[in-house]
């Protein structure tokens, strides 16, 4: 069916009496009139090619630099209202899953649709643990780099590493595959990030443990020394996994973007991965919680607050953890990770910095700029602070985003991967250059 019909055949007006869900465009480049099916709120931007000047007119595109208005899929997984600050994983409220559920639970969620019940929990975290340990030549990987190199860097080149030893990863359109794949990509995270971590201070490496929580396992890897049997602290072993949850997935945030484009190459998911990692490296993304605490320490004490935020002011500066694209009310996951910063405090000692961080929101929840513009601390404000004080170099802060955000990846490159109407990714876009013209050879170039 053509949803969108010249008015010829059926008028605006027309649309209206008979109560239809469409929109009337007139182009007054030519005094026509058309009619555009409307569905979920949405027009479809293939609608408007119809709408030409002439025969030899590709037809109207539609221009949205940074896709500010753009739906790029139908989705099911994660619903956000950025107004009412409402974020919600396959309908269940982020405040209930972080209060209730564990991150497996929640990432097996996030993409089977449905909560497990406890045999489905139990052979998914069984597989999941069981794909945790990686290659012995990863590690000789992870040699090669440099003591002090990034460790998102050391993560993106490991994680497009993992396809080369998976072959079988390149069957996308197989089930069986895909859901190995899962497997190994969650299961591997912790452990890629805990041996780039080890590598950069030096560490012999420590393997995981398969009797320990995924956070647990986690700490084991990062921070077991000479202990037989490492045992996390509870408290910390939580946190970590109430962070995991908030951070499981976003819907189309840049990095989802990522994986979905790169993915539509029909490419392995390893490498569509590695490159959604990329995109988390940004510090306008997953990179925000690390300069939040550079910025922190920047400002160094409470006293420096209102002159730092004078410099934001005039636009020398951003306050980092700051705005969102999508809420435009207090981050629900900042509200939830504020709260539990005070256990982990409780157990490591209070970050000095927090005030500074509070004196920040203090200012700028008040003050016109950003109250104007509607900027809200978002989840990277307060996480640093509690991964510094659970001992991490600000350098891991986004990789402990990348890390739980794997099963948000999954399942948006699965959804796109199984959805009829997505194709490879391939915007169009408004040439603005020069029009033909002859090759000068260099000896004539002005
Ligand atoms: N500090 C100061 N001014 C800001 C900030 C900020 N953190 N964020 C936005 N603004 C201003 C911006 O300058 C603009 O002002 P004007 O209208 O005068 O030009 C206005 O607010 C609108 O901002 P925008 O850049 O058009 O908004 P955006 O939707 O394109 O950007 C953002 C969203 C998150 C990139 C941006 O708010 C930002 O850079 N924040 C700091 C980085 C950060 O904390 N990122 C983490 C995002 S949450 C984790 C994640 O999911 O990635």
């Amino acid at each position: 069916m053509n949803p969108t019909k010249p008015a010829a055949q059926a008028s605006g007006e027309e649309a209206v009496r008979s109560g239809r869900d469409t929109l009337s465009i007139v182009d007054n480049r030519t005094g026509k009139k058309y009619e555009v099916l409307i569905t979920d709120g949405t027009i479809r931007a293939m609608d408007l090619r119809q709408i030409k000047v002439g025969e030899a007119d590709f037809g109207l595109m539609n221009y949205d630099p940074a896709f500010t208005n753009t739906a790029l899929c139908r989705s099911r997984i994660t619903y956000i209202d950025g107004d009412a600050g409402i974020l919600r994983y396959r309908g269940y409220p982020i405040e209930e899953l972080a209060e209730r559920s564990t991150y497996l639970e929640t990432a097996y969620l996030i993409l089977h649709g449905e909560l497990p019940v406890r045999a489905q929990l139990e052979e998914w975290t069984y597989h999941v643990t069981h794909h945790t340990f990686i290659h012995e030549s990863i590690k000789k990987f992870l040699e090669g780099f440099h003591y002090d190199a990034h460790p998102m860097g050391m993560m993106i080149s490991t994680i497009a590493a993992l396809s080369t030893f998976y072959p079988d990863a390149k069957h996308i359109f197989d089930a069986e595959s895909r859901r190995k794949q899962t497997w190994r990509l969650i299961g591997k995270m912790p452990t890629l990030a805990a041996f780039a971590y080890r590598h950069s201070l030096g560490m012999p490496y420590a393997y995981p443990h398969h009797d320990l929580s995924y956070t647990g396992n986690f700490l084991n890897m990062l921070f077991k020394t000479t202990e037989l049997k490492y045992r996390p602290n509870a408290t910390l072993e939580r946190a970590l996994d109430v962070l995991f949850i908030l951070h499981a997935d976003h819907e189309q945030n840049c990095s989802a973007n990522a994986m979905r484009n790169v993915g539509s190459s029909h490419v392995d998911p390893y490498s569509a991965a590695a490159a959604a990692t990329a995109a988390l490296y940004g510090p306008l993304h997953g990179g925000a919680n690390e300069q939040v605490l550079r910025m922190l320490m920047e400002i160094g004490s409470i006293e420096r607050v209102p002159e730092y935020i004078q410099r934001v002011k005039a636009g020398e500066r951003k306050l980092m953890g700051f705005g969102h694209r999508i809420y435009k009310n207090y981050d629900p996951r900042a509200r939830i990770i504020k709260r539990r910063a005070e256990e982990v405090f409780e157990v490591m000692g209070r970050n000095p910095l927090l005030d500074i961080a509070l004196e920040c929101e203090r200012i700028a929840l008040e003050d016109e700029y950003f109250v104007k513009r509607r900027l809200y601390p978002n989840v990277d404000f307060y996480t640093g602070l509690i991964y510094q004080s659970m001992g991490f170099p600000v350098t891991m802060f986004p990789v402990l985003f990348a890390i739980p955000r794997m099963a948000g990846w999954i399942a948006q490159w699965e959804e796109m991967l199984l959805d009829p109407e997505q194709k490879i990714a391939r915007p169009r876009q408004i040439y603005l250059g020069p029009d033909q013209r002859a090759y000068i050879p260099i000896e004539q170039r002005g």
